[in-house]
């Protein structure tokens, strides 16, 4: 598949990685070529491509990462509202970066909660997510996505202050009914 990534930085540069490794063909757009991100992603691996991108990344967060900058709506639903036409899915932002390499957890795979109002792109984003050793949950429709960034929220304040570190990740258990 074609991956373009928007940003080159923890969480673009490491999921970018994961997907050429799996042999999707992976565009970053940059504003600096130049820059110490690219310039190091360029290097670990010469079949990444970088280019031009005048976009922003995915999660609204104060300066302090304490609370969410956007009021009754998401950057999701920002991002659909601009981008005329294009078919958003949110995903990728209740885990840390440096989770993304291996989200083995014992005997448990990472859960990666996603959203989005266009099923056939859901179902792209959960087989990318997938491929790279995820466990998808569908959220429903992009309103949703409200939902998932408050659930950064949630990983951040449990990562940093609470100081479990960037080692942990969500997961929804299941069973059968027993009522
Ligand atoms: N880090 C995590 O664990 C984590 C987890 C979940 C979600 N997120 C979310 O994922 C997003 C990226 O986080 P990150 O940790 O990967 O950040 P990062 O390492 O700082 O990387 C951000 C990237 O975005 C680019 N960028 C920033 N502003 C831009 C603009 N106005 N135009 C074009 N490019 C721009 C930066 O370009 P330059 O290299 O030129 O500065 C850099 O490549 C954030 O929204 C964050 O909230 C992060």
């Amino acid at each position: 598949m074609k991956i373009g990534i928007i940003g080159a930085g923890d969480v673009g540069g490491t999921l970018g990685k994961s997907w050429r490794q799996r042999k999707h063909e992976v565009m970053f757009g940059v504003r600096n070529l130049q820059s110490q991100n690219v310039q190091r992603l360029a290097k670990m691996d010469k079949s990444l491509r970088f280019g031009d991108i005048n976009e922003a990344p995915t999660n609204p967060l104060t300066p302090d990462l304490k609370q969410l900058a956007l009021e009754d709506t998401s950057v999701a639903e920002r991002i659909a509202e601009l981008a005329k036409g294009a078919k958003v899915v949110k995903a990728f932002n209740t885990i840390g970066a440096k989770t993304l390499n291996n989200l083995t957890f014992g005997s448990d795979r990472a859960d990666l909660f996603i959203c989005g109002d266009d099923t056939p792109s859901k179902r792209v984003v959960g087989e990318l997510a997938t491929d790279i050793g995820f466990d998808v949950v569908d959220v429903g429709s992009l309103a949703n996505a409200r939902m998932l960034e408050n659930l950064a929220l949630l990983w951040i304040e449990l990562a940093l202050r609470q100081q479990l570190g960037p080692n942990i990740a969500f997961k929804l258990l299941r069973r059968k009914a027993d009522f």
